[in-house]
């Protein structure tokens, strides 16, 4: 890694896992811990960028030398996201972001003794956000989303991984796979980074930061 090689580029992460509100105490969320993203945004800043990191939920320190944006639904990460994306060269969509929310929030804790024992909740499609960004890129605009998946089997998952690269129209896709003990909390990540066409441009495993140092090389 050289010092300085991303000097000036403006650079907007998202990191960390939604939560969608229920009522005022409860809410639906996901098991990212914000690491893999908090590596990236600590990497691109000690390389020179100019990062903005919009933290939904981190369930570790946010970084020094960024520009942290708090937020925690993926209402939330939509609309900051598009008002950090204005500016920015590269955009890195590593959030775990909600597919859905519940389709009513309660103004009132919702009490057991009303609703019985059993409870159905309706819940609705968010926006695909990292889709949205891809289809607003401005020229030399780069945008990279991530793929988490329980897939086991390594040539379904780069099925999975091309086909979604090809869906959402980012630049690149970095592919995971994610379990139980793989992925979201662990310390470490394996990943392949697939381009606009789905050849894979990185193989990468170790630590988070180690992974984050070869997906920012593809920026230099
Ligand atoms: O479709 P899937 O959730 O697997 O896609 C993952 C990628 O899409 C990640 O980069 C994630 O941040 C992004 N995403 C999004 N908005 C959603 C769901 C996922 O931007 N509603």
């Amino acid at each position: 890694v050289t010092p300085g090689d991303l000097d000036g580029k403006r650079i907007v992460i998202s990191a960390g896992g939604t939560r969608e509100p229920l009522d005022p105490v409860r809410y639906l969320g996901n098991r990212s811990s914000g690491k893999q993203g908090v590596a990236l945004a600590e990497a691109a800043a000690a390389r020179g960028a100019v990062v903005v990191l919009v933290a939904a939920n981190l369930e570790v320190p946010a970084p020094e030398h960024v520009e942290l944006r708090l937020v925690s639904s993926a209402a939330d990460l939509e609309r900051a996201m598009n008002v950090a994306a204005g500016d920015a060269d590269v955009i890195i969509m590593a959030a775990a972001v909600a597919d859905y929310r519940p389709a009513e929030v309660r103004a009132d804790k919702i009490k057991k003794d009303d609703t019985g024992d059993t409870l159905v909740l309706t819940l609705v499609r968010n926006p695909d956000i990292l889709a949205g960004l891809a289809a607003a890129k401005k020229p030399g605009q780069v945008v990279i989303g991530f793929a988490a998946e329980t897939e086991t089997d390594p040539d379904r998952l780069l099925g999975l991984g091309r086909e979604k690269a090809a869906r959402k129209g980012c630049d690149y896709l970095v592919l995971n796979r994610v379990g139980w003990t793989e992925g979201f909390a662990s310390e470490r990540n394996a990943v392949r980074v697939l381009d606009s066409r789905g050849d894979i441009v990185i193989e990468a495993s170790g630590s988070k930061m180690s992974v984050a140092e070869r997906i920012l090389d593809l920026l230099r």
